[in-house]
């Protein structure tokens, strides 16, 4: 029967249902003769973790109280518009002045196919487009290695691919590797290699309309004039490009990846919404957390005043190095727990141009373009394609290099990142720029962390503490998940969390 509905549309398909783990959403309906109430929820932290667990917990009727230290919800999933304020740790404070339409999406900025992130998205009503994670119109350029022009993922691709089946069809011819593969085996792999590489029946790479074309194709008389001189198979290895290759083939970066439409803080927005604005308080910053034998209190300030909430639960979704912070009665291996989550660094930086030259001049219309620069990748907006503006990421770093951008005046930053860029793109880089923001993760009040290096991974003993409840207390995030830096992490922590602590309640 269930089949039969699943094909009709009625009910998930056998497919659908086999992907695990499968989450129950709390009813009302859950605590109908069992002669238990829903109860009531102190949420920390009004990140995609804290939202999600008391937008799921108030479906069965919970009474869910969100305590979130800044003045707006989402944490680091944050969309920044014209007129947006920032004020950093070192004290610069910034204001966008993008224009109506445009934004940088200074935290998560892609989801794949598979995350849940996407079944939130249909159930609240965000809507999507196609986020462009790759294309071949965009440029690698790895000046450390030598490079002094930037070359097209396309171009690369064609000679890396084109000179390893090269190498590949001459071990084969070679017979090295005749212990490895039968004649039959080997005529097959020759046969993958010849169009892997486009080698031809000579099995040597001697270029191919793969990279491109210096005049392009066009009318009768036209047959388009190719891209040259290609380059050695040493000066191509020399150059690195390959490096970026397997990029693309990761399970969490594979294309088709999405947005949703008009910034990621739509899919915030809309949990903010769900959870119902009386719920939440903003600017409230928790002082302690304390487990009681019946229940929880939440002692926090909020507008210079000292409060306390009491609670029959507790869900502590803040970063874990600002909890380690916080003061609480949770135990020495909870805090140990909580200072192993070691917290990284990451930084963007938003630069709104004047003209959109990329797509006009460059024939690049989304994508990204990898560098060895200490600006990392370079963003071509996924949105708004041959309108006037558009804003791309001009730099998005981690580690060091994120530090370092971040340690500069906001005006120091844009102008390392654009004499940077334009050594990739020429003197518009500069030239048509209209306004920049920049926003580092590891220097965001509140925050101060991109996201969480968990040694071991979340399942590892240190962590143990923080996947269990300690006493009444509860803990979600993405750190506590396999998608660290990914909202897929911090709502699939919280549906654990809140699967945990409804089965408590109705046992
Ligand atoms: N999930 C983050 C990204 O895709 C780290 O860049």
């Amino acid at each position: 029967m269930l089949a039969t509905m699943g094909a009709l549309g009625l009910a998930p398909t056998a497919e659908a249902a086999s992907r695990e783990p499968v989450f129950h959403a709390p009813r009302t309906g859950d605590f109908t003769l069992t002669g238990r109430g829903a109860a009531r929820v102190v949420v920390v932290g009004g990140g995609i973790a804290g939202l999600t667990v008391a937008y799921e917990l108030g479906k069965a009727g919970y009474d869910c109280t969100v305590l979130e230290a800044r003045e707006r919800t989402g944490g680091r999933s944050l969309t920044v518009r014209g007129g947006d304020s920032t004020t950093d740790l070192y004290g610069n404070r910034q204001t966008a002045r993008f224009s109506d339409g445009q934004y940088l999406n200074a935290g998560p900025a892609r989801i794949p196919q598979w995350m849940v992130t996407m079944d939130y998205c249909r159930e609240l009503g965000v809507p999507l487009e196609v986020f462009t994670n790759v294309n071949a119109n965009a440029y690698l350029y790895n000046e450390k290695a030598g490079m002094t022009a930037p070359v097209r993922y396309r171009t690369a691709k064609a000679d890396v691919y084109g000179y390893v089946a090269e190498l590949l069809a001459k071990a084969t011819g070679a017979g090295s590797l005749d212990a490895d593969l039968t004649a039959d085996d080997r005529e097959r792999l020759l046969e993958f290699l010849k169009s892997f590489g486009d080698i031809g029946a000579t099995l040597s790479y001697d270029g191919s309309t793969r990279r491109g074309y210096r005049v392009d194709p066009g009318a009768s008389g036209t047959p388009g004039a190719e891209l040259g001189p290609v380059p050695s198979a040493s000066e191509v290895f020399a150059s690195g490009v390959g490096r970026y290759f397997s990029f693309e083939f990761g399970y969490e970066q594979a294309m088709l990846m999405f947005q949703p439409v008009g910034g990621m803080d739509r899919i915030p927005a809309a949990l903010t919404r769900a959870v119902g604005g009386h719920r939440i308080r903003t600017g409230a910053v928790v002082q302690r957390i304390t487990d009681t034998a019946r229940g929880v209190t939440i002692a926090y300030t909020r507008g210079g005043t000292v409060r306390a909430i009491d609670a029959d639960y507790c869900v502590a979704a803040l970063p874990p190095n600002i909890l380690a912070r916080t003061g609480h009665n949770l135990g020495a291996e909870v805090q140990t727990a909580l200072e192993a989550c070691a917290p990284s660094s990451a930084g963007k930086i938003g630069l709104e141009y004047r003209s959109r030259w990329w797509e006009s001049d460059h024939r690049i219309y989304g994508g990204i373009t990898e560098t060895d620069l200490d600006l990392g990748h370079v963003w071509y907006p996924s949105y708004g394609h041959h309108g006037r503006r558009g804003v791309i990421v001009g730099y998005y770093n981690t580690g060091a290099a994120s530090d370092a951008y971040a340690r500069r005046s906001p005006r120091e930053r844009e102008e390392r990142a654009v004499a940077q860029g334009v050594k990739i793109h020429g003197a518009k880089y500069r030239d048509e720029l209209a306004a920049s923001f920049s926003h580092h993760w590891r220097q965001t009040p509140y925050l101060e962390a991109s996201w969480h290096s968990m040694a071991g991974g979340p399942d590892a003993p240190v962590f143990g503490p923080l996947n269990r409840p300690a006493g009444h207390v509860y803990f979600a995030g993405d750190h506590l998940s396999y998608a660290d830096a990914w909202q897929h992490g911090a709502f699939t922590s919280a549906r654990k969390v809140v699967t945990a602590l409804h089965t408590r309640v109705l046992a």
